[in-house]
């Protein structure tokens, strides 16, 4: 009881003139030191060593630099100022290859080095005039706190490289990712074994794509990196990238196009997302002892006083297998111990009790009203039981609170007693990450979020209009009630090779066999350029065409129905006629 209350009056004492009170984080907020001095570590990193986290920062005077701070936690809340660990040092001279004072010293990221025991710091360096230089500095120091003394400062292999990162790999590979190309593309160089200078064995990403603030981390098998577009010291959209070879290809998401024309999907998802809540990526660091527990470490620059902007830390989730960051007021640590209660289900068992995440969101669909709706983890999350019925890859979905079954019904997505219909059964249509699209057997709707929106409360409907519009859930169990149900194994290389194997077999299972719907005979069925018409059904009944499995293909109330298929030959069972359809 006594250590309970002393914990509570030091936790009370830190409290004082800072924003981080001895037991949160306050993004945005004043953030002192054990001192009372405002932090002034910005655009750096944290590292982690012996017990504490350190805190790596460019430490400024107004705009000017002086050189790069380092503090010093236990609870990553309370920080002590350790000092200067690269102090300028000489004088400048023409060679551009001191660390005197007046120089700019930038996004200075540290990593140890167990080979040669050494702490090695590389920082984006500037003559202090301009962003002409477009060099790094190379320190290394004994003790992780420093000081830090000059190795040399350079070009990295010849390019320009201005914002720029380090990421320390398990295998003990160190490598400097940085912009390149005035900006243009990405550059990553896997370094010497001393971490002090790159190899020859680089790559160049994220061509043409003005990607900066890269802040690379790794979960399993996967990288991946957050970066902002390049607007200076103004914000802007945030955009993650992701890879199982460093070297190799990153994906961006280049499907994906904002308005102002740039690539890549946004990491944030909360109001304010479009600016990355008013901050710049610098660093994600993993917490100690939790599994996949990372912070994103932002600035929300002060472009006129670099040295009175702000620090944006909020919570990275990859749950979803992808980085979202939410927006908290105020948030402590305690937040990761329920971050990861629902894990994605290994296979989707007969009578298994799942939730449906979508992928954008990181949300949980769910019912706070009657309507469905994306919501954060709680009570009106909704578990549903899922069904196998005799065909494969359709399942019925009963709510579990009500018993009820989501049917589609004249368009909407409805809570039904249960029937022997199509409409209350659902294609799960496998993607290549795990996720599925969710469509109506009968009618081919699928389910869609309204907008592609991200935040808490947005719309969970049927798209009923374009088939092809839908949105991405992965199953989830809650594993505090079912610690019984075997996870996914989803940041191995192999889940997604699996997986593509598993799509390869729904593909084939799916390819076009089947109508149904219509008691009355067809007269005809013209092809031509890939576009199939089956016409002349009396009356107007409903006329589907199903793939083998059952998967929808298309569907009509009327005399006639008509549809697209991919070159190839397809057997069309249509009222018990099998036809040969070849499409070239
Ligand atoms: C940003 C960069 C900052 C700083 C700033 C100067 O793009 O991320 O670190 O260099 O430009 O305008």
């Amino acid at each position: 009881m006594n250590r309970l209350i002393s914990t509570t009056l030091v936790a009370f004492a830190f409290a004082v003139g800072a924003k981080a009170d001895g037991g949160s984080i306050v993004p945005g907020g004043n953030w002192n030191d054990t001192k009372g001095a405002a932090i002034n570590a910005h655009g750096g990193c944290v590292q982690y060593a012996d017990g504490f986290y350190y805190w790596f920062g460019e430490d400024r005077n107004g705009m000017k630099c002086n050189g790069v701070s380092c503090y010093r936690s236990s609870d990553l809340y309370s920080w002590t100022r350790v000092g200067l660990a690269l102090t300028p040092t000489g004088t400048m001279t023409d060679e551009n290859r001191d660390i005197a004072k007046g120089r700019t010293f930038e996004r200075p990221k540290v990593v140890y080095n167990a080979t040669t025991g050494k702490w090695v710091m590389w920082v984006h360096w500037e003559n202090g005039s301009d962003y002409g230089q477009a060099k790094v500095c190379v320190a290394q120091a004994d003790k992780i706190e420093g000081p830090y003394t000059l190795v040399d400062v350079f070009r990295p292999n010849d390019h320009d490289s201005r914002d720029q990162t380090l990421f320390l790999d398990t295998d003990g590979r160190a490598y400097h990712i940085c912009s390149t190309n005035m900006n243009t593309n990405t550059n990553i160089a896997l370094l010497s074994d001393d971490y002090l200078t790159p190899t020859a064995t680089e790559n160049l990403q994220l061509l043409g794509k003005k990607y900066e603030a890269a802040s690379i981390f790794k979960v399993g098998d996967i990288y991946y990196g957050l970066f902002s577009g390049c607007t200076g010291w103004t914000p802007n959209r945030g955009r993650y990238t992701y890879t199982y070879d460093l070297l190799g290809q990153w994906v961006s998401g280049n499907d994906f196009k904002d308005q102002d024309g740039s690539t890549g999907i946004n990491f944030c998802i909360d109001k304010g997302k479009d600016n990355t809540y008013q901050s710049q990526s610098a660093y994600v660091f993993p917490v100690q002892g939790k599994d996949k527990c990372f912070v994103y470490m932002g600035d929300r620059w002060n472009s006129g006083n670099v040295q009175s902007s702000k620090y944006i830390w909020l919570p990275v989730s990859i749950r979803s297998g992808y980085p979202a960051v939410r927006w908290y007021d105020s948030w402590n640590l305690s937040i990761f111990d329920n971050m990861y209660r629902y894990k994605r289900v290994a296979e989707v068992e007969d009578g298994g009790e799942y939730c449906l995440l979508e992928r954008n969101s990181d949300r949980v669909v769910s019912r706070p009203k009657s309507s469905l709706s994306l919501e954060d983890d709680g009570e009106s999350n909704i578990f549903f039981v899922f069904h196998k019925t005799d065909i494969p890859y359709i399942y019925k979905i009963e709510e579990k609170a009500t018993g009820k079954y989501i049917e589609s019904l004249f368009g909407s997505l409805r809570f039904q007693t249960e029937v022997d219909k199509d409409t209350q059964k659902w294609v799960l249509v496998l993607e290549e990450d795990g996720y599925y699209h969710i469509q109506n057997y009968s009618d081919g709707a699928c389910i869609s979020v309204s907008g592609n929106e991200t935040m808490a409360g947005t719309p969970v409907y049927l798209n009923e209009k374009d088939k092809n519009i839908h949105q991405s859930f992965a199953l989830y169990f809650d594993s505090e009630k079912h610690p019984e149900y075997v996870e996914a194994d989803m940041y191995s290389k192999s889940y997604r090779e699996k997986n593509r194997e598993l799509m390869a077999a729904q593909d084939e299972a799916m390819s076009i066999e089947g109508i149904s719907g219509s008691q009355d005979l067809y007269s005809d069925i013209a092809v031509a350029d890939g576009h199939v018409t089956i016409s002349g059904m009396q009356g107007s009944t409903v006329v589907t065409v199903y793939t083998v499995s059952g998967v929808y293909v298309a569907g009509a109330r009327g005399t006639s129905v008509s549809f697209d298929l991919n070159p190839g030959i397809y057997l069309l069972r249509i009222c018990d006629k099998v036809v040969k359809v070849r499409i070239s």
